[in-house]
């Protein structure tokens, strides 16, 4: 008896430590301000189009935050005085929010100030997808269609508006990756009930695709291995 309620009062103990520790931690997570993007550097066009590819293993090492922000710049920055962004969007809505899943935590990238909001804190990069490869990536980023900017238009109109205009976001993270030699790949499997219960979103905040960005795995043979 005196055995199993001091196994009670350990679990309970745990339990608190537990729940303590993740609010701290959320607590945490602050407002990150990232560097100007850099515009003026990458391959040209044309070589970027030849490289352009998916790959699916990535090596562990992190994105600097230089990095981190030319790459979303290049996905959905603003790139025009009067607030037009990289990538085109149906009525020009920018109805699409890049929520930036890292070890840290999710934070949802503001264009405008340049900056990572805190979103939830916990690493949450496995469950934006459902293969094995996608927990090795750095960086998840998951687009996230706010329908409330889409004005009085059917649901079934904003599903298709919002995909296509995540496809040329999700493009232009491609070409980005592909000019900066880093490994990418554009995902629709995952658990969409599940992830946007985690990040929180809104019923009328609907999840379109996610992808996944670090730098490539080494390869096991030839060169890289013959080096050690
Ligand atoms: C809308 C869309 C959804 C995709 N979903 C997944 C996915 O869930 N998992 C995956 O491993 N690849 C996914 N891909 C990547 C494709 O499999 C890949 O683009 C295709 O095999 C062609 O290869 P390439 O991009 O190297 O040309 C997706 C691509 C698109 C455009």
């Amino acid at each position: 008896m005196i055995k199993s309620m001091t196994v009670t009062a350990l679990c309970l103990g745990l339990a608190t430590i537990l729940i303590t520790g993740t609010l701290a931690q959320a607590a945490d997570l602050q407002t990150i301000q990232l560097p100007k993007p850099e515009i003026t550097k990458g391959k040209p066009l044309m070589q970027v189009l030849s490289e352009r590819k998916t790959t699916r293993e990535f090596a562990p090492k992190e994105l600097s935050t230089q990095t981190l922000s030319n790459l979303l710049w290049a996905a959905f920055g603003i790139n025009r005085p009067d607030g037009r962004r990289t990538a085109p969007s149906a009525l020009n809505h920018q109805e699409i929010d890049i929520f930036v899943t890292m070890k840290a935590g999710v934070y949802r990238y503001d264009a405008k100030a340049n900056t990572l909001v805190p979103v939830v804190s916990g690493d949450m990069r496995a469950m934006t997808g459902l293969q094995g490869y996608v927990k090795d990536a750095p960086l998840d980023l998951v687009y996230v269609a706010d329908f409330a900017k889409m004005g009085d238009s059917q649901e079934a109109e904003k599903r298709f508006l919002s995909a296509a205009d995540t496809g040329f976001i999700g493009e232009n993270v491609y070409l980005y990756s592909a000019s900066e030699g880093l490994a990418t790949v554009v995902r629709a499997n995952m658990d969409r009930t599940k992830l946007s219960e985690a990040m929180k979103l809104r019923p009328d905040q609907k999840i379109t695709l996610a992808q996944c960005i670090g730098y490539p795995k080494a390869k096991e043979s030839g060169e890289n291995s013959a080096k050690k």
